[in-house]
């Protein structure tokens, strides 16, 4: 099995059971990743963790700099990425607690950097999007879930939006047109630099909270935070049980 690394989101800025050997600083092309890269053992596998949001949740799904986390990543020899991501819930089954494994993306940020190659394009830089996420660890995940006795639900479109705001009630009516099921906004464009690169990638989302107009109420960052939380702990099984699997 190819190198793991794990994509910690809201909820999951550092991974319990890491061994950590190394705390290492690394540079890339395209700037700075958004922290140093914990380099650690996971019950004997080598496993590197990064925090999307920094350390301290600083950084802002629009200002994160995914070209250098996906290349610092690539720099190490990952293979693989598991992407952990909190989400809004959209779909009626995919109630606030629950985990999923989305099969597919719609893309709604705008103005980030979606390519490694901006500035030195040839027309085999076009990649293959058709699935935007790796089957093989879909399945590794799911499997893990079963494993340990979670429900986690397969599949799912993933709605990407811009943020740091949440959505209006308009979008969120949109999105379900649009077949979203469930809505984050970091899932782009870090899944297809991901593949631009040959790594293997996945995501893991916590549905946090009900979206826009789908409950009565606003939406606080405390209570998507008190869900996460609870959401989180499943995924840490899930972790624990596909790194053994590797
Ligand atoms: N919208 C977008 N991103 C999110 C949400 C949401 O409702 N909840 C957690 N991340």
């Amino acid at each position: 099995m190819g190198k793991l690394a794990i994509i910690g989101g809201t909820g999951l800025t550092s991974l319990d059971g890491l061994n950590i050997i190394e705390q290492r600083k690394v540079e890339t092309p395209f700037g700075l990743p958004s922290g140093d890269l914990l380099v650690g053992d996971f019950h004997g596998n080598a496993v590197i963790f990064l925090p999307r949001h920094g350390e301290h949740h600083t950084i802002p799904p629009h200002r994160i700099n995914y070209r250098a986390n996906i290349w610092a990543l690539h720099q190490q020899g990952v293979e693989q990425i598991i992407a952990v991501a909190a989400v809004g819930s959209i779909r009626d089954d995919m109630v606030p607690g629950i985990l999923a494994v989305p099969d597919q993306i719609i893309d709604y940020t705008y103005g980030r950097e979606q390519s490694f190659y901006s500035d030195d394009f040839t027309a085999d830089k076009h990649i293959d999007f058709s699935y935007p996420y790796d089957q093989d660890l879909r399945e590794k995940i799911l499997l893990s879930a079963e494993r340990q006795g979670l429900a986690v639900v397969d599949s799912g479109t993933y709605g990407a939006t811009q943020g740091p705001r949440l959505e209006t009630v308009a979008e969120i009516k949109r999105m379900a047109q649009d077949g979203c099921a469930m809505v984050g906004m970091t899932g782009m464009p870090e899944a297809s630099l991901a593949r631009e690169l040959n790594i293997a990638y996945a995501t893991c989302a916590v549905m946090a909270n009900w979206a826009a107009g789908l409950t009565d109420g606003v939406i606080t960052m405390t209570d998507i935070e008190r869900t996460v939380t609870e959401g989180v702990e499943q995924v840490k099984q899930i972790l624990d049980e596909l790194i053994r699997l590797q």
